[in-house]
């Protein structure tokens, strides 16, 4: 009984932000990128930067002189893309959603190990490097692929890989949610040291991707018309990231939850610095880093 509650409940709160999203895509234009400066010289790391919306990321870092290394699931793929990019020539953005119940390789839930854990770790791993990178009027930049399904999200803490109650719906919010606790929480770590480094998270939009690839058939039917009239096209989906990544006045500047290229709210839950906290401290315990 508890299980099918927590299902249907999941189940509402996503489709419910989808329709919050559409309408605001039904009645406001795509952010349009400005003239962003050149980046020589810089790095940039997309996950997940093969296809979709990353990979409209890589190509515009690209064609910003940007020194892009897609991170990916499929070496063949990712060398193909490198190929695409160099022939048209001319960052956390891996993710999966509505997958059936399945598990990493490690053995977290899909959605919170690849969605959110994954880029915990690659994120805490670089942050000696990207602290030394970085330098006042030059920070390094951290930017995190969220999503309006965030709203809806809800943090089992005792419960986190769905193991007693589990529905692909929550899981993709969860993963969402936890990556925008783990934003804050960061960027007010590197605040409080005094390190170059931002850190802000981005919303998309709904954007017509591979994404969409497990809806149920009767759910793809239903967004088809949708899709066509309403989603955002991936390179439109990419815009406030690539603004994030490369925009003189949000140099210095951190801490922001980016729509459609302007700040935005988002959930009160992602800003209870005790729950940041503790997913912090449980975040470091699954992956086997040692806090500091
Ligand atoms: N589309 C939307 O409406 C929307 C809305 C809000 C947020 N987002 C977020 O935007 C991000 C990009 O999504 P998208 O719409 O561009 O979807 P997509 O076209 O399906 O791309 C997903 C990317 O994730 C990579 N990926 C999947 N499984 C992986 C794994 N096990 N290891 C490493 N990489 C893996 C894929 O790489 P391979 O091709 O190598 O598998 C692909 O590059 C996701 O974080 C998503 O949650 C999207």
């Amino acid at each position: 009984m508890w299980w099918l509650l927590h299902f249907i409940l999941g189940f509402i709160r996503l489709y419910l932000d989808g329709v919050k999203v559409l309408l605001y895509q039904l009645f406001n234009r795509s952010f349009t990128l400005p003239d962003l400066p050149k980046q020589n010289g810089k790095v940039a790391i997309v996950t997940g930067g093969a296809r979709g919306i990353g990979y409209e990321i890589s190509r515009h870092l690209v064609s910003l002189d940007m020194h892009v290394v897609i991170a990916g699931n499929d070496e063949q793929k990712g060398l193909a893309t490198v190929k695409k990019i160099q022939e048209e020539l001319n960052q956390g953005k891996a993710g999966v959603m509505l997958v059936p119940e399945r598990r990493t390789e490690d053995g977290f839930e899909l959605h919170f190990g690849l969605n959110y854990l994954g880029h915990f770790l690659l994120t805490v791993l670089l942050l000696d490097v990207l602290k030394k990178s970085g330098k006042p009027g030059k920070f390094s930049r951290i930017i995190i692929m969220s999503s309006a399904s965030h709203y809806g999200g809800r943090l089992t803490l005792d419960d986190l890989q769905g193991r007693m109650c589990y529905s692909t719906h929550g899981a993709y919010a969860q993963s969402k949610l936890a990556l925008l606790l783990f934003s804050y929480h960061l960027q007010n770590q590197l605040w409080v040291r005094g390190d170059p480094v931002t850190v802000n998270a981005v919303d998309p939009g709904m954007v017509d991707t591979a994404l969409y690839d497990n809806l149920s058939s009767l759910a793809k039917l239903a967004k088809k018309p949708f899709a066509k009239l309403l989603f955002r096209t991936p390179a439109e989906g990419a815009s406030t990231a690539i603004y994030s990544a490369a925009a003189s006045e949000l140099e210095g500047i951190g801490g922001l939850y980016l729509y459609n290229g302007r700040k935005t709210e988002s959930s009160a839950l992602s800003y209870d610095e005790r729950l940041q906290s503790k997913m912090w401290k449980e975040s470091c315990a699954l992956v086997g880093l040692q806090q500091n």
